[in-house]
């Protein structure tokens, strides 16, 4: 599926994201060096911080609680933030837009 990435800049870019991997890892394995991912994705850094397309965000599975919490500690939270490293690539999710958040 493809996944559209806006980088801090605003640039779009149109990348091919595996069924499996999860958001972050498919901006990341982009080169997309804004999005530290720092702990390697098990929901516990919030640098994957990404704000959905809100046309995409009831497309998306719920929030869990870490994620809600972790979320929480960014200043840059808005109603469409989520953690990237949360969400996994399925073919419902082509076209999937998300924006890197500015840093904390
Ligand atoms: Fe650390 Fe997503 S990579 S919370």
């Amino acid at each position: 599926p493809k996944l559209i990435v806006v980088n801090r800049a605003g640039e779009e870019s149109t990348i091919e994201a595996d069924t499996g991997l999860s958001v972050m890892e498919a901006i990341r394995d982009n080169g997309f060096d804004e999005l530290l991912a720092l702990c390697g994705g098990c929901c516990s850094c919030a640098t994957c911080h990404v704000h959905v397309d809100a046309e995409w965000t009831d497309k998306l599975p719920p929030v869990s609680a870490d994620e809600d919490d972790l979320l929480d500690s960014s200043d840059h939270r808005n109603a469409t933030s989520r953690l990237s490293c949360q969400i996994q690539m399925t073919a419902a999710l082509d076209g999937l837009k998300v924006a890197i958040a500015p840093e904390d």
